[in-house]
């Protein structure tokens, strides 16, 4: 059986502000993860040559993987962050107090809803149909850095979730889920590596 680590990109500015989307620099935790996560999984993959790290387009994954050596690093764009359209960079509060129904349509049904010129939950977990196949058919380990409502997606995937869960998943910053599959079915275990 050979592992696959997923994880969330380092804490990000953005975090801190409570900002979603966006595509800004890790935070000074941020930084800090990224660092134990190299450590982690150079010692985690020390003997795995072909292991490979996969990130998404948007800084603060790259960010992440950049103190990783001795592994090729590859870029997805299935792996961006669901986008959020015209509510891209707000925080929570904004949506709720500038378009309210925005808000609680979504609140009814996260798994549907399309942020206005952005994407829904449906369509993200369309959009990483290749990244799981190519997953499927690695037969070394992969590294995944990406986020929140992606991993969502792919954790629900491979442990078997159902879809109206996919939302609703806890994905917490700075811990990396290795997930093994073997003969008798899907492992998972959670390193949590900092608060
Ligand atoms: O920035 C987007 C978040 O990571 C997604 O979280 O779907 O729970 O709003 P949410």
């Amino acid at each position: 059986p050979r592992p696959i680590l997923l994880t969330r990109h380092g804490e990000s500015m953005d975090n801190v502000r409570g900002r979603i989307g966006g595509d800004t620099e890790l935070s000074e935790a941020g930084e800090v993860y990224s660092k134990k996560l190299a450590n982690f999984v150079e010692k985690r993959l020390k003997s795995e040559r072909a292991a490979s790290i996969w990130t998404s387009t948007l800084q603060r994954t790259i960010l992440t993987a950049s103190p990783i050596g001795g592994f090729p690093k590859i870029q997805w764009r299935a792996l961006d962050e669901i986008y959020a359209g015209v509510c891209d960079g707000m925080t929570y509060e904004e949506i709720k107090k500038n378009m309210p129904e925005e808000y609680e349509a979504r609140k009814k049904d996260k798994l549907r809803y399309r942020y206005p010129r952005g994407e829904s939950y449906l369509d993200v977990i369309q959009r990483l149909e290749p990244v799981i196949i190519e997953l499927e058919r690695q037969r070394a380990p992969v590294v995944v850095i990406s986020h929140q409502a992606v991993l969502r997606a792919l954790y629900a995937y491979f442990a078997d979730r159902p879809l109206k869960e996919i939302p609703h998943i806890e994905v917490p910053l700075h811990t990396i889920i290795e997930i093994q599959m073997g003969v008798t079915g899907v492992q998972e275990k959670r390193y949590k590596l900092m608060d």
